[in-house]
């Protein structure tokens, strides 16, 4: 049963019997409201928008509609509050109906089946060869895989791809450099560090050497022709790269399905631009070739250079066609910073003149910045902040937080980096993404405040209570207990939440926003805490015992499963 549903049915029955105001359910229900304070009611409907069909000031419809209606059994009682009408449940059958939902589904609690199997594509992280993966690769990385588990759980299939960075003219330029002035055992032993190095060299030499530049484009017209030598130090630069990107994703525990890199369409390129050709998209512009966007008040998109090599955007359109055509995608998105947003408009804008209807399903998911609390997070580096020794960090500063509090646990590294890593991923997902994101160690660590490693001690809490118990996990503590007894404000509170789990999943998918199952998920934590912080769990009262057990039940699965979705493991001990 869905509580709110039922009483938008019975909202609009009583509003079509009183009138033919033709008052849909589905407009009901999606105007119910929750009232910012609980003494108020559970739910409340306004009847400004009834004002129009029914003729009559919305004070009035409330009136009449409190006395006519016929509340179903789950309504305890409805009030008048000038235009809205206020119903408080009748807490003992809510209760039944939540905590039962939740243990027929188990570790399914809160899935839906909005996506019907259809596919989405997330392109996400996605960094580039021979460049750091740097503080900012983080959000990208972090965001993409919450969405990845989050549109799974709304029932569709997510397929996850890492678009690397590994094709372009600055191959051409860190193989000329490399020749020149690098050796195998640096790059070997200072991998991605040392390619930076050469990078940079190479523009500092350039300057005074304009014979560099050509020596560059030879390279990458023998990489694009398919020269070996230069394919194959090519390639040694993308699995030095690649072997640094698999730590931090190991530690991260982001997987993609698929690692095609916008190398992978160099064979599928001509096709692209022939077809643009054919369309008759593409004009030349000052020697290059390129689809004129000036009609959408938009640059042009850069489709060939003057030497008839391939741009990011070529790339790009390739993979669109490649996607569409490979997973016949629902929905396809983009996980990127902000500074992308004119790139994936013009994409977008070029697929639709190709004439793909399916250009409406792509979407650009943008971010904000990283900024960094000066000062405070120098590293021996310099002042790019290196991903892998940021989250080495984390790992350590909350080993050394644990060996202060709780000097005797077990598992203590293993802990620590479930904890570490999952400050810093909770840190990036609890704001919404578009907004910059201030990074501060304290923040990001706090147990207290609304962080990663406040929800995890939460949950850890509940799974001691139930460890304490001697409850095991496949015991039903849910059907024989009296759930009259969880109807003190406080349990309430609790059992409200676990009750909106789904939809707040549901939420956060269509908004594509994990900081909605973040906050939600701290709103948990901050509810259970309370209630245990009054009231004693394992009371001699064995049938209050069995009541306040299933409601820490509750709280564990609902705190570890939403943990999940943002990608946070959820220890059992802390
Ligand atoms: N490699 C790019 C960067 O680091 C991001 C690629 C995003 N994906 C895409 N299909 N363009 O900025």
């Amino acid at each position: 049963m869905d509580f709110k549903r039922e009483l938008a049915a019975t909202l609009a029955q009583a509003i079509n019997a009183d009138s033919d105001a033709g008052a849909e359910v589905d407009d009901i229900l999606s105007a119910i409201e929750i009232p910012p304070d609980s003494q108020m009611g559970d739910y409340a409907f306004p009847c400004f928008r009834l004002a129009k069909t029914m003729r009559k000031a919305p004070q009035i419809i409330a009136r009449e509609l409190c006395e006519t209606m016929e509340l179903p059994a789950f309504i305890e009682k409805v009030d008048v509050a000038s235009a809205y009408l206020n119903f408080t449940l009748n807490r003992k059958e809510f209760v039944r109906e939540a905590l039962r939902r939740l243990q027929a589904r188990g570790a399914d609690y809160g899935k839906s089946d909005i996506g019907g199997g259809r596919n989405v594509v997330i392109d996400y992280s996605s960094p580039n060869i021979a460049k750091n993966f740097h503080i900012g690769h983080l959000r990208t990385t972090v965001i993409g895989r919450a969405l990845y588990n989050i549109m799974n759980f709304v029932g569709y299939k997510s397929v996850g791809i890492n678009h690397l960075g590994d094709w372009g003219t600055q191959f051409g330029k860190l193989i000329t450099a490399f020749v020149k002035w690098g050796s195998k055992e640096d790059v070997e032993c200072d991998g991605i560090q040392e390619l930076n190095r050469l990078y940079v060299l190479f523009h500092e030499e350039a300057e005074s050497d304009s014979g560099l530049e050509d020596e560059a484009r030879a390279w990458f017209l023998n990489m694009q022709n398919g020269d070996e030598e230069a394919l194959s130090v090519w390639k040694w630069f993308v699995d030095v790269s690649m072997a640094e990107f698999d730590r931090i994703y190991e530690m991260l525990g982001v997987k993609f399905d698929h690692f095609t890199g916008e190398s992978f369409y160099n064979d599928k390129m001509d096709v692209v631009v022939n077809e643009l050709r054919a369309k008759n998209l593409l004009v030349q512009s000052e020697g290059a070739t390129i689809v004129d966007l000036s009609s959408h008040n938009m640059p042009p998109c850069l489709i060939l250079r003057s030497d008839g090599g391939t741009l990011y955007h070529t790339r790009d359109i390739a993979a669109a066609l490649y996607r569409k055509r490979t997973f016949d995608f629902a929905k396809a998105l983009y996980v990127t910073a902000m500074d992308q947003n004119l790139h994936f408009a013009q994409l977008f804008r070029v697929i639709e003149e190709m004439g793909y209807e399916w250009a409406a399903d792509m979407t650009h998911v943008p971010y904000g910045l990283v900024s960094l609390e000066s000062g405070k997070l120098s590293t021996r580096k310099g002042n790019v902040i290196l991903m892998e020794e940021l989250l080495g960090e984390a790992v350590s500063r909350t080993l050394s937080i644990i060996e202060e509090r709780n000097p005797s646990l077990s598992d203590k590294e293993s802990i620590a980096r479930d904890v570490g890593i999952g400050a810093v991923i909770f840190n990036d997902l609890y704001n919404s993404r578009i907004k910059d994101v201030v990074f501060s160690w304290e923040r990001v660590l706090s147990f207290e405040g609304e962080s990663g490693p406040y929800v995890q001690y939460t949950h850890a809490r509940a799974c001691s209570v139930l460890e304490k118990a001697g409850v095991d996990d496949n015991s039903d503590l849910i059907s024989g207990i009296d759930y009259s007894l969880l109807s003190d404000q406080a349990s309430f509170d609790i059992v409200k939440l676990v009750y909106i789990f789904g939809d707040k999943v549901q939420e956060s998918a269509a908004k594509l926003e994990p900081y909605v199952i973040a906050r939600y998920l701290v709103d948990m934590a901050q509810a259970f805490n309370k209630f245990y912080h009054d009231n004693q769990i394992l009371t001699d009262d064995a049938e209050l015992r069995a009541a306040r057990l299933a409601l820490v039940y509750a709280v564990r699965v609902v705190l570890k499963s939403g943990l999940a979705l943002l990608g946070i493991n959820a220890p059992v001990k802390m």
